[in-house]
């Protein structure tokens, strides 16, 4: 799965499944999310009803009881896993969805289901997930051995654990196999979990499409199934539907019949029986759409979408790219596509980026679709890399899955990491690959160098509930989960960490494993090269960075060669909230160079170790963590930092562009943390006057980010504007002198950073600038038919525009908004009208989120998310979160991202003891509705305010001073 976007932004930062929203450029003003808050930029709205413990969900029918929740018992229906009596072999599903209400306007679908399983262990317990599904007969068990099958007792519904419970008055017999059929009826909701309805209007008709998200716990609620990854099966899929709409699932269609049901024609689509696979990539789906389609050596490539869409040839780019993609995963894992065709859909309401169903892989709009006038470089890299990041989970994830949610980091991860590989073949130049130390490394340095953050890798007994694997899909599995393995893949080298991962995922191929499975497999490829030795077997060294939380921080003091490691805490007066068994040390590949010598690998294997190498002298400076493929931190003594600051402002290019960023993102956080001056941090940032890479800049603009959070309420604003406007200056010069502004300059990461220029140079008040902005949007308004605003652009011009305006503007915005035809321009224009300065604009804007006529359900947390970005909306947000809580919580708490960055979000600018006694009020007088899956943020919020506090304190004076005399 890939995770959304919250979809603000000029578009930096967009490699994986999502990107930060983060300043947004404004005249005078800067909205600031970075740094720290970068914690936030996940935005998912997993809409999962809280109702799980809700004991009357499911009433009683004729058919079946359901008993309220009970005290946890011992029972196997109280447990939140399966018993392993049963196995399933093959379901057969037919299901249909009705697009049409029914006399009391609800929206259902009905099915019928068989499952086989096999008996494994004798028992008179046949227990079942079924979730919020009526069943309309009494299920029938049928053996399909010799001996008859035992008589149904009763039949139970457990809403809680979400179990139907068959009770038999014999029991199975052990080696015997079983088919259970089962009538139901559901809700065709619009909740986005499970069989889901997404609406939309095409030529003014409202159109219905039925779909599904079924992961990670939803599949049971299509229909009654052994709802575990593990739990393996064939699927026999049939839908019923309206002749006029086109069915899809997994599997291709092997037969399509019409026939009458109460005078009614209905087209009947049957589907190949799938591979053996895990329920929580199932697909089903019913629409009117088009869809665009090609031919690769006999595999079917297809693109579905709205018919609007496709005829405006908007996913002619997913297409595209997507042959090459799965030609380079064949090579990559050396195992050929394992199905026959793949089909990919845009929906117009998803919750995630987007789904990794096996041959059926759904997107949101945005990560799909796209517009060569309308979307923006950032859009493109968007779309490339999910498509990338989905198509490799058809090998890695779908052929071989994970036997339980607790490992997901490695599936997500992985996922998170091949992308990258992926998008460059697609776009080979575009220097994709570097944008992971940006996309994910830093980010997640963020999170995981917080006391409160957690390991990779939980015990399987930890993660039960529905809600706690909805937890799992954060910022850790994927983005530290993605960094850990591409050092993994780099110390290795890359052709000894595909040889394992070949023999991998051949040898477990339709089945299931654990994440040291891969260990073993790689570990073998290590003994069976030639090149590759480690200090450590692969287990050894990756324990350390998988079962304990953090990162070290290596120390290099050039001057007696001493190199040291520490847990990194960005608050140093924190204590990590759980013992490691590896006492916070790690064993750290460090990749490392000299002025004019080639670059070394050295593994620092204790706490402290001497290298007489690293002793240096004269102008001589070492430098750490090449290209940052560690994922760790580098301090160094005061003489090498200074050597690293001079070649920076004199011979730049002696130091690859990677590490510019690094050094800046390093010296910001060190000084953070009090290991070094706040003042060095900043004096990073003087190098950037004549620096025109776009990594550096994104680097540093992210960490001052943080600097405007704290500071754009103080007296030290003034000062840090002027500094910033000077050092832009030169970027903004040099792409006026390659674009004049009337087109964007060439080169991929170069188009992101004129983009910055624009942005900051505006935000800072450079008069060229805004006037600029001013008229290209003026222009728009005077002659909406015509944009003249180039699409990169767009987002930061949309946002001076709206801040600097008032209600005609945004009211211009919102017509424009909901006339947009494709998804990546109206997340532009949502965001941007979040940059309004009038309170009672952004009031009614925060109103809107509430009603899913206006803000989609899928957008309203990162639409909150936001305002609370913007300095005037900050404390608007915060009340109507307040206010709303009980609602948003129904809403969202069961979720995954969304809910934890909303959280995190309208909390990140806290700095005042007042609002940190606010928060902790919040707090306590909310514990009986809960925060679900965002338990963690409300303590990272905590812990985030208290350490702010304490920054600010030790940090305005200097900070101030440095600002009014740089
Ligand atoms: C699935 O069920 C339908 C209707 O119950 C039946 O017609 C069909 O033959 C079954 N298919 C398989 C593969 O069992
Ligand atoms: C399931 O049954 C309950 C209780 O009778 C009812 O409220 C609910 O609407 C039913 N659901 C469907 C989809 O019919
Ligand atoms: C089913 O009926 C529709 C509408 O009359 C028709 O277009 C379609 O070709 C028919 N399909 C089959 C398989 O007969
Ligand atoms: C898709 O590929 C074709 C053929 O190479 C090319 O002409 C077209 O511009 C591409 N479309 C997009 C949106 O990239
Ligand atoms: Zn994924």
């Amino acid at each position: 799965m890939s995770v959304s976007l919250l979809s603000s932004c000029n578009c930096r930062s967009m490699g994986k499944g999502f990107f930060i929203s983060k300043t947004v450029g404004i005249v005078g003003i800067v909205l600031g999310a970075g740094a720290l808050a970068t914690i936030i930029a996940l935005s998912v709205v997993y809409s999962q009803e809280k109702s799980k413990n809700n004991e009357n969900e499911v009433k009683p029918t004729d058919a079946v009881t359901s008993v309220p929740t009970t005290e946890p018992s011992n029972e196997p229906w109280d447990q939140w896993r399966l018993p392993q009596t049963l196995s399933p072999q093959t379901y057969n599903v037919t299901l249909w969805p009705r697009l049409q209400p029914d006399p009391t306007g609800l929206y259902i679908f009905t099915g019928m289901s068989s499952v086989v399983f096999r008996c494994v262990e004798k028992t008179n317990l046949i227990l079942i997930h079924s979730n919020k599904l009526n069943m309309t007969m009494q299920p029938t068990l049928t053996a399909l051995g010799s001996k008859p099958a035992p008589t149904i007792e009763s039949t139970v519904m457990h809403t809680k654990t979400q179990y139907m419970a068959i009770h038999l008055k014999d029991e199975l017999i052990e080696g015997e196999s079983y088919e259970l059929y089962t009538e139901f009826v559901g809700k065709l909701a619009d909740d986005l979990g499970g069989f889901y309805r997404s609406e939309y209007y095409e030529n003014g008709v409202k159109k219905v499409v039925a779909t599904t998200q079924m992961q990670a716990t939803d599949a049971r609620k299509a229909f009654p199934c052994f709802d575990e990854p593990a739990m393996k099966a064939v699927f026999h899929i049939t839908l019923l539907h309206d002749p006029a709409t086109v069915a899809l699932s997994n599997g291709a269609v092997m037969g399509k019949v019409n026939i009458t049901v109460d005078g009614n024609l209905i087209t009947r689509t049957t589907f190949a029986p799938t591979e053996v696979m895990s329920t929580y990539l199932l697909a089903f789906i019913v629409s009117d759409f088009g869809f665009i389609e090609q031919n690769i050596e006999g595999l079917q490539i297809r693109i579905f979408a709205r018919q609007e869409a496709i005829n405006a040839g908007q996913g002619q780019y997913a297409l595209n790219v997507t042959g090459p993609i799965l030609k380079f995963f064949e090579k990559y894992y050396n195992v050929s596509y394992p199905l026959f065709k793949s089909d990919q859909i845009a929906l117009p309401d998803f919750s995630f980026g987007a789904m990794e169903n096996w041959g059926l892989i759904t997107y949101r709009e945005s990560a799909l679709l796209y517009d060569e006038e309308i979307s923006s470089t950032g859009n493109k890299e968007r779309i490339v890399s999910v498509i990338a990041h989905e198509l490799a989970h058809q090998w890695f994830g779908n052929l071989v899955t994970l036997r339980w949610w607790n490992d997901l980091w490695l599936n997500e991860g992985f996922a998170s990491y091949v992308e990258y590989l992926g998008a460059d073949e697609a776009e080979p130049d575009w220097n994709i690959k570097d944008l992971i130390v940006l996309n994910d490394v830093h980010r997640v340095f963020a999170i995981d160098a917080l006391a409160s953050s957690h390991p990779l890798s939980s015990k399987e007994e930890e993660i039960q509930r529905p809600e706690q694997i909805s937890e799992v899909f954060d910022t850790i599995s994927y983005s530290k989960g993605a960094s850990v393995i591409r050092m993994l893949s780099d110390f290795l080298n890359e052709t000894v960490f595909t040889q394992g991962l070949q023999t991998y995922l051949d040898h477990f191929k339709f089945s299931n494993t654990v994440y040291t499975d891969l260990w073993e497999h790689l570990q073998r490829a290590v003994d069976n090269s030639s090149g590759t030795s480690l200090p450590r077997t692969v287990q050894e060294i990756m324990d350390r960075w998988v079962l304990q939380m953090g990162f070290p921080v290596v120390t290099i003091n050039t001057t007696t060669g001493q190199i040291t490691q520490e847990h990194f805490l960005l608050d140093p007066e924190t204590k990590p909230n759980r013992p490691s068994e590896f006492n916070y040390e790690w064993f750290v590949p460090i990749s490392w160079t000299k002025k004019e010598a080639a670059q070394a690998l050295y593994w620092l294997l204790q706490k402290t170790e001497q290298l007489d190498h690293m002793k240096i002298s004269g102008d001589e400076w070492v430098l750490a963590n090449i290209n940052v493929t560690g994922y760790y931190r580098v301090n160094y003594d005061n003489e090498n930092w200074q050597r690293l600051l001079n070649v920076l402002q004199t011979s730049r290019q002696s130091i690859p562009v990677i590490n510019r960023a690094q050094i800046i993102d390093d010296a910001f956080n060190l000084a953070k943390a009090g290991i070094i001056e706040t003042t060095l941090a900043l004096r990073t940032t003087l190098f950037l006057a004549s620096e025109t890479e776009y990594m550096p800049w994104e680097s540093a603009l992210d960490n001052l980010d943080y600097f405007y959070l704290m500071f754009d309420r103080t007296e030290v604003y003034g000062p840090m504007q002027a500094y910033v406007g000077k050092q832009v200056k030169g970027l903004f010069d040099h792409f006026t002198t390659i674009t004049n502004w009337e087109n964007v300059t060439s080169g991929h990461t170069d188009q992101y950073n004129q983009v910055n220029a624009l942005r900051v140079a505006c935000s800072t008040g450079l008069e060229d600038c805004t006037t600029l902005v001013k008229t290209w949007f003026q222009q728009w308004m005077e002659n909406p038919k015509v944009n003249p605003i180039k699409a990169n652009l767009r987002s930061t011009v949309y946002c001076s525009a709206i801040a600097a305006g008032g209600e005609k503007e945004w009211d211009f915005a919102w017509g424009e908004f909901e006339n947009a035809t494709i998804a990546s321009e109206k997340d532009k224009l949502r965001a941007a009208m979040a940059c309004a300065t009038k309170p009672w604009l952004l009031n009614r804007y925060l109103k809107y989120t509430l009603d899913s006529q206006k803000i989609r359900k899928q957008d309203a947390t990162s639409t909150i998310i936001s305002i609370a970005s913007n300095v005037v909306g900050q404390p608007l947000a915060w009340d109507f979160v307040r206010a709303n809580w009980e609602y948003i919580f129904n809403q969202y708490g069961g979720g995954s991202f969304s809910f934890s960055n909303l959280i995190n979000g309208v909390t990140k600018r806290f700095s005042t003891e007042f609002e940190l006694q606010q928060l902790k009020q919040f707090r306590d007088e909310n514990a009986h509705i809960g925060f679900g899956s965002g338990t963690l943020a409300i303590q990272q919020s905590i812990e985030r305010t208290d350490a702010n506090i304490k920054w600010i304190e030790k940090n305005q004076k200097a900070v101030l001073e440095w600002f009014e005399n740089a």
